[in-house]
């Protein structure tokens, strides 16, 4: 599948394809609900498998038990991350499209984690303050509108744990980045990626997937 090969680090596809064998991501995962995405008309727009294994790794490194997501669509990324959690775990994960919060809601269903997850509806922003109680948090992923990733990260900051991570999906702005004349989206993610670099905040990298992962551990 293209997509796999496209949003994986490496440009290789021989490499690609040794990778994929040998760690095996969760590809016919990632194909059901693609299908049930493109079923319900939805922009198949999901992270890649292998991005998938990422979070799930990541999550369980992490330990983590509360774990937020912004950017829901069909559930595919937090499946990914709720069936890491550890024991009596929770993820919250914020949708603004009520249609992509439906099929996301049968999505996780499906997958057996529903009494795991919470899928609230509506501007992320308006809706974080909801779960702000249910706090600290272990993990946050940020995957929405890229104007208000640094919004997002200013919440993160206030509501991870020490050591708990922030993951920023699409940090590379699809080239945009370097573009001279960046556009709102772009503007989001640099402004995203130097708070998360230089704020002092978090201790950070940029893990080199297709589209940029970037990745912050709170220091304080
Ligand atoms: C790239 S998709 C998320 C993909 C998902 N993380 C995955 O990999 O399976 C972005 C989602 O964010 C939602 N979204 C956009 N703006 C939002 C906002 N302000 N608040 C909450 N969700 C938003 C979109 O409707 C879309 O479903």
């Amino acid at each position: 599948m293209s997509f796999i090969e496209k949003s994986y680090g490496q440009t290789d596809p021989s490499l690609v394809r040794y990778a994929r064998e040998v760690f095996r991501p969760d590809e016919s995962l990632f194909e059901e609900i693609d299908a049930r995405t493109r079923a319900a008309e939805m922009p198949p727009i999901h992270v890649s498998p292998f991005d998938g294994l990422h979070l799930e790794v990541l999550t369980r490194a992490v330990g983590a038990r509360r774990a937020v997501e912004i950017g829901t669509l069909a559930g595919f990324s937090g499946v990914s991350i709720a069936r890491a959690l550890a024991p009596e775990g929770r993820l919250y994960t914020f949708e603004y499209d009520p249609g992509h919060a439906a099929v996301a809601r049968q999505t996780f269903l499906e997958a057996g984690l529903a009494d795991r997850v919470e899928v609230l509806v509506g501007p992320a922003l308006e809706k974080l303050s909801e779960i702000e109680s249910a706090g600290p948090f272990d993990l946050v992923f940020i995957d929405a509108d890229k104007a208000n990733y640094p919004a997002y990260l200013e919440w993160a900051e206030v509501n991870l744990r020490v050591g708990g991570v922030v993951l920023g999906d699409n940090a590379f702005a699809w080239g945009n980045v370097v573009s001279e004349s960046p556009d709102e989206d772009a503007q989001g993610i640099l402004a995203f990626n130097q708070r998360l670099a230089t704020g002092g905040r978090f201790r950070s990298t940029m893990l080199p997937t297709g589209e940029g992962l970037a990745m912050g551990v709170k220091l304080r």
